[in-house]
Parts: C-alpha cells; structure tokens; sequence
C-alpha cells in the first residue's frame, strides 16, 4: 500500500468551489491518482470544468508532465450534483469557494449538518484565517486552511495553517496528503492574516505601487527588475538562502554590510498603503500598454505554458 492509499482508504477527494484555483485542484488530486468529485454552486463554472482541465491536461502530457495518457487522469473526475453528492464517500475536502467569510462560515455551517465525522477539510482561503469561519463548530477541529498559489497543480506550494481548534491529527493528515500527491509544504505555525506568503508578496507590492506613485520608475521596469533579476534565484531559494551567499562570510556578514542599508529603506517609507484611483488608474494605464484587457485570458495561457517548460526544466536539472 502506497502513502495516499494509506491516508485515503479507497476513498473520493471533494472538490468545492471550481473556479480558477478548485480545479487547478482537482487537477493535483487526479493526477495523484484519487477520484474527486467536482461542486460548484454556478453550474456553468461546474460544467466548465472538467473540460477546461482535460486541456491543461493535453498541455502538461505534451510537457512530459504527466505519467499516463490524459483520458486516464479525466475519468477520475465527475461532477457532483450539490454539496451531499460531493461528500458522499469523501475522506478530504478542499474548498475553493470566494474569499469571503460569511460564505465561508455556511459552508462549514452546512458541513457540520451533512458531513461523516471523519471528513477532513482543506481550505484555499488566501489570507482569512480558518478560526473566522470556523471557530465554534463542532467540525472546527478538522479544518486547516492548505493555501496554494494559482494555479496549484504547476506551483507546488501550499501553506497549512491551523487555527487553535484544529487538531494536530487534521494537520498531520492534509500534510501528509500534500506531500503524497506533489505539493510542498509550508507550516505556518500562527494564525496570522495573509499566511507568510501573501505576507510576502504583500511587502514587494506595497513597494512596487509606492515606486510608480512616487515617479522612481515605471510598471515595465518594476517588473523587469523582478522578471530578469530577484526572480532568477527565486525560482529556486528563497530570501535567506539568497543573502547566506550573498556575501563571503554568509548570512551574519550579510547583515553587518547591508543592515544599516534596509533598516535605512524601511525608515524611509511613508507610502500610506492607500492604492488611490489616480495610482490604480496610472498603473492601469501602463499595463494595457503591453497588453490589452481582452488579451488577459490567452496571456494567462501562455503563463501556464511557460510555467510548464519551467516544472520540466526544474524537473531535468534536479539532483
Ligand atoms: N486566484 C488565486 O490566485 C488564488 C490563489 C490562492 C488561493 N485563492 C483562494 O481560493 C479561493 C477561490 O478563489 P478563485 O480564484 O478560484 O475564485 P473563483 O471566483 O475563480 O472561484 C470561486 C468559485 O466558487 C463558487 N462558489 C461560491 N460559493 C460556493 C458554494 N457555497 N458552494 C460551491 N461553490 C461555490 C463560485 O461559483 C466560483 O466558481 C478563494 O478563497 C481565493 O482567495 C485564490
């Protein structure tokens, strides 16, 4: 018996919410080799679904991303009537649904009434924290947010963050289940809004915006500066591991030369972090310069094929 066939039992993986990031995973579970079936309240996103991933599916195969024919990942996916359907014999669920709360508290609401008391529940929640939506309920202690980045079956990713009522049982498990089915793993050991990547990410754009606002540069050449330079290294260490080599004698070194340096940036913002409609408006007006707004959705292909040949490079080039 494998690892997920130890974890799941023969059982199905519900997938709630089907939008961009649900049936990126159901994508991940299917190909894993699990059976998922599909919720989603608007039946012409839940109809979409299936055939959208059938052709990430085509496009990862011509990759050499995938280890079996195509048709044989799609027939382990189908469509679930309403949420009942989409449980019935299910050991883990993802939610995909909005980032808004109080849809996410009636889900788990409903949950609690419908679901087996084993159901695990991941949610893709990207910054709420899983105490707000489900602190209080019984099946609060088998609720972990598994935050991943779009689209979650070409970035690996996902943060597991539980809040005080999760059992460590539930974290074991969706860990567990993450690591088996491909995903990388990241624990974030406190309930904080945003997890530690959108925390992250957060801080580059906060800069990014306060840049163009204050005339220091332009969109393209923020994102070049991140496209042909920080992005480079990132896309294989991360911020620490970038500055241990970044001076002879490592991180400690690092801090002597450079300290006084950022703690003199930091001091220096005074960016009020408001995203005013004349910056959005300035920034927008930059971006559609280089791509127009009906373009978005074939661009959005384009990254996903680019992010393809870079898993396969990765892939090739890991010892
Ligand atoms: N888009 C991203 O880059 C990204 C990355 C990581 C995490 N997330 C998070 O993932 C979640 C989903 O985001 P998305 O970008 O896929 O949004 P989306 O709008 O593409 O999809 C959301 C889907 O949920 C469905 N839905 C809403 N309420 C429902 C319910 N009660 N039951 C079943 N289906 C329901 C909607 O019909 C819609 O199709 C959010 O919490 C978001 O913050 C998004």
């Amino acid at each position: 018996m494998n690892e997920l066939d130890t974890l799941i039992k023969g059982r199905s993986i519900a997938i709630v919410g089907a939008g961009l990031v649900g049936a990126g995973w159901a994508l991940v579970f299917a190909r894993a080799g699990l059976a998922v079936k599909i919720f989603d309240a608007n039946p012409v996103i839940a109809n979409a679904a299936i055939p959208l991933i059938e052709q990430q599916l085509v496009e990862l195969q011509a990759h050499g991303l995938i280890n079996e024919p195509a048709a044989d990942i799609v027939a382990r996916l189908s469509l679930a009537t309403d949420l009942a359907d989409a449980i019935d014999g299910a050991a883990y669920l993802q939610e995909s649904i909005l980032e808004r709360v109080e849809l996410k508290r009636a889900l788990m609401e409903d949950l609690e009434a419908l679901a087996d008391a084993d159901l695990i529940i991941g949610s893709s929640s990207s910054g709420i924290v899983a105490s707000a939506f489900s602190s209080g309920l019984k099946i609060a202690a088998r609720v972990v947010i598994a935050h991943p980045v779009n689209p979650p079956y070409l970035v690996p990713v996902v943060e597991i963050v539980p809040s005080a009522e999760t059992s460590p049982q539930t974290v074991a498990f969706v860990s567990a289940l993450m690591e088996a089915v491909g995903q990388s793993v990241v624990h974030v050991r406190k309930e904080v809004e945003g997890f530690v990547l959108n925390r992250l990410q957060a801080v580059l754009l906060r800069e990014a915006w306060a840049l163009v606002e204050e005339g220091v540069a332009s969109c393209e050449d923020i994102d070049k500066t991140v496209r042909d330079g920080l992005g480079w290294r990132w896309s294989f260490m991360g911020p620490f591991e970038t500055i241990d080599l970044n001076a002879p004698g490592g991180i400690a070194d690092y801090a002597v030369r450079l300290g006084p340096l950022y703690r003199s940036i930091a001091a220096s913002g005074k960016h009020d972090q408001q995203w005013s409609d004349a910056l959005i408006g300035e920034v927008e007006s930059q971006r559609r310069g280089f791509l127009q707004r009906g373009d978005l959705e074939q661009r959005r292909a384009w990254r996903d094929r680019k992010l393809m040949a870079l898993s396969a490079a990765k892939r090739d080039a890991s010892e």
